[in-house]
């Protein structure tokens, strides 16, 4: 008999990939989601469209719905009950607005990540949270060159052992950074088999990327349809992007080794990209050059971050397979089947 599998954020983009993933190997998967999606309703696409599309995808699949907070503790313990492996990846994900509203961002991903570990702790059952590379901070920034499209770095990759939260913090390194201790503290106090996935940038279909978060999925839409592209900064920024079925692999090889502990999650060197460089794969393409306009660095952006996954590979025995340009034709033909959840006057 297939495993129960408890999905926290289950219809958010990356929640939505875990699901389908242990969906269709035939465990029973709930998605436990609050549905607010906050930063769909500054993107611009068909709101309620997109807000509901992966709540209908994941129905269709049979995964089972709870729309439910994980800041309500009672609920949360109430549907794990019987749960053999908790995925968490609800959260308030975005820079932008953990500034806006830094309540809002520390409840979601302080209360929400630690009643997620006590309820693991209480059911003696593993759990994976999602933390960010953000927790590493962007005093990076000071240590890069520029070349033509993008900046460098010696050595390339970055490894857990970098130190966290150096250089100009926002609330949102504050708050995933703390998730990410918790996980440690958990780990280290009560024994829980617990990991927490430092995460690089995540694309993949059924990613409604804005201007606040998910950038690849953000251009690939606006190139698409024909809208013009900001770029904050140079554009020569850089991320070791990886595909959102590769996390998923992450996660389940973290089930199999129960090695607990805290894990860089990328695709590493071979995967990395710079936005203008990742601008020139998506005109490649749809054959057509987007309109590119440019405007200053946002507060607290981290310019550069290729994951070291060295200890990821050694530990779970996992490796990401999807190089940027497969995963971003995946993600460009799934845009052009769904024009309706993001132009609204074609609803
Ligand atoms: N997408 C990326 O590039 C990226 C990069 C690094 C880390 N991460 C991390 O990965 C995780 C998933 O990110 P994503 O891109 O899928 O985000 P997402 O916004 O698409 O999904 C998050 C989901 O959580 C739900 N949610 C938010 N607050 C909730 C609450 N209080 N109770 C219940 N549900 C709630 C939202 O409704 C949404 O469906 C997050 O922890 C994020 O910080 C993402």
């Amino acid at each position: 008999m297939g495993k129960k599998v408890l999905v926290t954020g289950g219809c958010g983009f990356l929640g939505s990939h875990v699901c389908e993933f242990y969906a269709k190997r035939g465990d029973e998967v709930f998605s436990y989601d609050n549905m607010t999606k906050h930063e769909l309703e500054r993107t611009g696409f068909a709101t309620e469209a997109a807000r509901g599309y992966n709540w209908d995808y994941l129905k269709g699949i049979g995964v089972k719905m709870v729309k439910a907070d994980i800041r309500n503790f009672e609920e949360l313990i109430d549907n794990a009950q019987g749960c053999d492996y908790i995925i968490h990846t609800a959260a308030q994900p975005a820079m932008t607005i953990s500034w806006e509203d830094p309540k809002l961002d520390i409840t979601s991903n302080v209360l929400g990540t630690f009643n997620v570990l006590e309820t693991a702790r209480r059911l003696k059952v593993p759990v994976a949270s999602c933390a960010t590379v953000h927790v590493y901070g962007n005093k990076i920034n000071e240590t890069l060159k520029e070349g033509d499209k993008r900046y460098v770095r010696e050595p390339e990759g970055i490894d857990e052992n970098h130190p966290t939260l150096e250089g100009t913090l926002t609330p949102l390194h504050a708050s995933k950074a703390a998730g990410d201790i918790y996980v440690r503290t958990y780990i280290d106090t009560y024994n829980i088999e617990a990991a927490s996935f430092r995460l690089t940038g995540i694309y993949g279909i059924r990613q409604f990327g804005g201007e606040d978060h998910g950038w690849v999925a953000n251009f690939s839409i606006r190139s698409v349809l024909g809208w013009p592209i900001t770029i904050f900064g140079t554009g020569k920024q850089v991320r070791d992007i990886i595909y959102a079925t590769d996390v998923c692999e992450a996660f389940d090889a973290f089930y199999k080794t129960r090695k607990p502990g805290i894990y860089n999650i990328g695709g590493g060197s071979k995967t990395a990209i710079s936005l203008l460089e990742c601008i020139d794969i998506i005109e490649s393409i749809n054959k057509k050059s987007p309109e590119v306009r440019f405007a200053p660095d946002r507060h607290g952006d981290l310019r550069y971050f290729i994951c070291d996954i060295t200890k990821a590979v050694r530990e779970l025995g996992w490796s990401p397979k999807i190089m940027p340009r497969e995963g971003i034709e995946r993600l460009i033909n799934w845009i052009h089947e769904n024009r309706e959840s993001f132009v609204k006057e074609e609803k």
